[in-house]
């Protein structure tokens, strides 16, 4: 008998758009929170994964700052890692082969100090095999204007989208700080800057004090901060991109359960990153994909995709 592959009988159907990029599932897991995947190898089945988004990268190898590091909060945490990571050159050359015979898609966060940087790291990831997109965290300072961060200027934000996009060869995301006061202005610029898609939020701001040295509880006295206490914060705000632009929108923060996951895709997310669960149960994405199919089945959905911004707002 001829073997028909019928895309439409997939079931439960569980694949997702973003842009061009079609992915088996809508979990991803969070830059930061999951190294270079390898590190998980023998935690959880990365096959399952929709996609794996990786430490971000920048030009030059960096040591990030000094410790303390980490500390936890009420239902949350805080960092201050300072982005470390082996740079660009070694990524390709250390961690890539790994990654690509992984046979999902791999999408690399990049960061960089100015518009050159974020264009060069893009230029040296052209025709690399396995690279399926680039996620552009652009919650970084900006050293030509101050120090300020790119992700909170509508006009810096999409200039980093549009540099970046003029070098990819592949799909480009643009992963948005939540540290503004309206984050649509934001999410518009990168949309009108050519992003394909948008992922948000990165970490909030925040700090910690030892009451007995009086002293901040983090070297670099702020940091960033994420897991349960902003699922609430992450969710307003995807739910406010989603309804402001037509580009798919990824939604990140606090994604602990599959019934968290479903939330952002309701509120409109086509699909997630799940960050600091991570830390708690290295096996939560791969849990999560199995909650997502399970209630496909149990809702008897036609895919996940029909839920995909099916909020209901008002009554009837
Ligand atoms: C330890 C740590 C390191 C992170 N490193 C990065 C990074 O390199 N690039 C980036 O875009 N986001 C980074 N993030 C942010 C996460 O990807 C994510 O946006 C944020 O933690 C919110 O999601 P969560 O509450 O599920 O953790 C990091 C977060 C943590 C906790």
């Amino acid at each position: 008998m001829e073997f028909v592959d019928n895309r439409e009988d997939i079931f439960p159907d569980l694949r997702v758009n973003i842009g061009s990029l079609e992915i088996a599932n809508p979990v991803m897991t969070a830059s930061g929170t999951f190294g270079y995947a390898r590190e998980f190898e023998n935690l959880m089945n990365l096959h399952r994964l929709g996609a794996v988004i990786v430490k971000g990268i920048s030009l030059h190898p960096r040591p990030g700052n000094p410790p303390p590091r980490i500390v936890e909060t009420a239902c949350g945490m805080l960092n201050a890692i300072g982005l470390q990571n082996v740079g660009v050159d070694r990524f390709i050359s250390e961690k890539m082969d790994y990654l690509a015979g992984l046979n999902i898609p791999v999408i690399v966060n990049i960061l960089g100090d100015s518009l050159a940087e974020y264009r060069e790291i893009t230029e040296r990831l052209v025709g690399v095999p396995g690279v399926a997109g680039i996620e552009v965290n652009i919650s970084c300072p900006n050293v030509k204007k101050g120090g300020v961060a790119f992700g909170t200027d509508p006009s810096m934000a999409a200039a980093v989208t549009k540099a970046v996009k003029e070098s990819a060869d592949v799909p480009v995301m643009v992963k948005l700080s939540p540290n503004v006061s309206d984050i649509t202005l934001v999410a518009r610029a990168v949309e009108d800057g050519g992003a394909d898609s948008i992922s948000l939020i990165n970490t909030l701001i925040g700090m910690a004090i030892d009451l007995k040295t009086r002293r901040p509880v983090l070297a670099n006295v702020i940091g960033g901060l994420s897991g349960p206490a902003i699922k609430p914060v992450a969710l307003r705000m995807v739910y406010q991109v989603a309804s402001s632009v037509s580009i798919p929108v990824i939604g990140i923060g606090g994604i602990e359960t599959t019934e968290d996951a479903l939330e952002f895709l309701l509120a409109g997310a086509s699909a997630i990153q799940i960050g600091t669960a991570n830390f708690i149960n290295p096996r939560v994405s791969e849990e999560i994909v199995e909650g997502i199919s399970k209630y496909v089945v149990d809702e008897k959905l036609p895919s996940i995709r029909s839920i995909i911004g099916g909020l209901s707002i008002n009554d009837g």
